[in-house]
């Protein structure tokens, strides 16, 4: 039996920040609904302060989502708490994740405020939160460059006041593994009452840790991932969805699993992409266009002779519906009769030897070779 992480879905809060990307309600409302099908454990619809329209899309998807938990965001504050609050009136299952930055950087150049008066801050926020909803997040912002002993008393004090998931996120993207997973393993440890709160990861991308550090905050106990989809998020972006959970499907010995149905991955990445207007990089991990696609000659005779040999995924896990060998000047003799035979011919040995070597120019001249161009080329060797 696996150990069960939580998804926290934030494609609609974190994700929506990034410029060019801002959605209308009805657009949020079908991303939405699409991860609520996706199976993620908690959707944050967004930061209902932040303008009408955002508090309109937030009170939207808590009245229609009855399956997921909805959540919105808030700073420490009063005013940010109480409309959030308001928005989430009509949710089966409303969270509020409200939080603080914790780091030096941010208490004493962004907040202008000391240690202590954080502290209260946070708790203050936690206690009120938890007037209107059972069930409130506290985010320790910038916890990745926050002092280990310093954070573990924060996080004491708003498990004190009803926290229950404590957001470690790495705001800025600074950490890397092995330092991140040491900061949640000390607070596990050095926390009074840690079990009585889900510890919860929120990395940035800035050095491309993201995945890593998440996959790290959980060997080392946390148990619940705040991600995207297709990794969207401020700057460089956040952790991305597909890759923690098809990572945690795949190396079943670190026995954790979530509740993704992960045949619906590819649908809404796609759907992401371009309500978003978000183009998914091709070598994206999982979701871009050539994470399924062969084109060096000895990959792709070694993918024709088994999947196996080069693919640790199945595509149709993902829900793509089959890799692809793709025709290039690279590729070689076994990829071009693949290619071939998919088409309906059969070749002798002497007629492929004449496709192969008119193929190569056709290549060099063409960045891919497409079936239409294999037609031709097959006509051009009078093969029946
Ligand atoms: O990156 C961050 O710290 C955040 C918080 C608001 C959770 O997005
Ligand atoms: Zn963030």
């Amino acid at each position: 039996m696996n150990d069960k992480v939580f998804i926290f879905d934030t494609t609609l809060r974190d994700g929506e920040q990034v410029p060019g990307c801002r959605l209308n309600t009805e657009e949020k409302l079908v991303i939405a609904r699409a991860l609520e099908g996706l199976g993620v454990d908690i959707i944050e619809a967004g930061f209902p302060i932040s303008s009408p329209g955002d508090f309109e899309a937030v009170n939207r998807i808590a009245s229609e989502i009855r399956n997921t938990t909805v959540c919105g965001l808030t700073r420490a504050v009063k005013k940010d708490i109480e409309v959030a609050a308001e928005a989430l009136k009509p949710a089966a299952r409303p969270r509020i994740h409200t939080g603080i930055g914790t780091s030096d950087q941010h208490i004493f150049t962004k907040l202008r405020l000391d240690r202590d008066r954080v502290i209260e801050r946070g708790v203050e926020a936690v206690k009120l939160a938890k007037t209107f909803v059972e069930d409130v997040e506290f985010y320790a912002e910038d916890a990745g460059r926050t002092d280990n002993e310093y954070l573990a008393r924060v996080i004491e004090a708003v498990i004190a006041a009803g926290a229950t998931v404590v957001n470690i996120p790495d705001t800025t993207g600074y950490c890397i593994p092995e330092e991140y997973g040491a900061k949640i393993k000390f607070l596990k440890e050095n926390v009074k009452n840690i079990d009585k709160a889900i510890i919860s990861t929120h990395c940035h991308n800035d050095l491309g840790m993201a995945t890593a550090n998440s996959l790290s905050g959980v060997s080392n106990g946390a148990r619940q991932i705040e991600c995207t989809v297709n990794g969207i998020g401020e700057r460089a972006g956040n952790t991305s969805m597909e890759e923690v959970v098809m990572a945690m499907r795949k190396h079943n010995m670190l026995n954790f699993d979530t509740a993704i149905h992960t045949q619906k991955i590819y649908e809404i990445s796609r759907l992401v992409s371009d309500t978003m207007r978000m183009p998914v990089q091709p070598n994206k991990a999982i979701v871009g266009d050539n994470a399924f696609s062969h084109s060096s000659g000895i990959h792709q005779d070694g993918v024709i002779k088994s999947r196996d040999n080069y693919e640790i995924i199945d595509p149709a896990e993902v829900g793509v519906s089959e890799s692809s060998i793709v025709l290039t000047a690279r590729s070689g003799r076994a990829a071009l009769f693949y290619r071939i035979q998919k088409l309906g011919h059969t070749l002798s040995h002497e007629a492929l030897e004449e496709a192969y070597q008119e193929f190569l120019k056709m290549a060099d001249r063409l960045q891919t070779v497409e079936d239409e161009h294999l037609q031709e080329l097959l006509q051009a060797v009078k093969v029946a």
